[in-house]
């Protein structure tokens, strides 16, 4: 499989997202790299909406989990730790939540507004150690686009 090129991605995403509205930017985001990437078989976001809870936002795929509390899951461990998961074989983490039975590998990215936790990009694979180090890091670069666009409502003190 030939490796995606997450400049010319980023640029593309960048210019897709051409005004500030959080909701259709992140519809946008998980459309665009489920149709970008290859290998995939789920993208989406959960969002923090209330206190240490992951609620379902966009996605693409098939009907998901929700919601997610932070103690639970790839995605809890991300939210809980602010850092990317990466994981070759889910199917090996006690803590991983089977939504879809075709999943195999999972990356997860927090997704920060300022100093909180406002949510993670979830991405889901059929395919065994699926993500490379270059992915993760292309991802958090998408991610990092989908922040620089967008106004990230204040979920825990306002607009819930
Ligand atoms: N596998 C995730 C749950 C979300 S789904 O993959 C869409 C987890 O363990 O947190």
């Amino acid at each position: 499989m030939t490796q995606p090129d997450y400049e010319r991605l980023s640029r593309q995403l960048e210019a897709l997202l051409d005004q500030r509205d959080w909701l259709v930017n992140a519809a946008q985001t998980c459309a665009f790299i489920m149709q970008q990437i290859p290998q995939l078989n789920w993208v989406g976001f959960y969002l923090q909406r209330q206190p240490e809870l992951l609620t379902l936002g966009p996605f693409q795929g098939k009907p998901a989990c929700n919601p997610i509390p932070f103690h639970k899951g790839v995605c809890g461990a991300a939210a809980r730790s602010r850092q990317t998961q990466r994981i070759g074989d889910v199917h090996a983490i006690a803590e991983h939540i089977a939504c879809d039975a075709e999943s195999n590998a999972e990356l997860v990215v927090p997704v920060m507004r300022g100093e909180s936790l406002w949510g993670v990009l979830d991405l889901d694979s059929p395919q065994r150690e699926r993500f490379t180090t270059q992915d993760q890091a292309g991802i958090e670069g998408l991610v990092s686009v989908f922040t620089a666009a967008s106004e990230l409502p204040d979920f825990l003190n306002q607009d819930r």
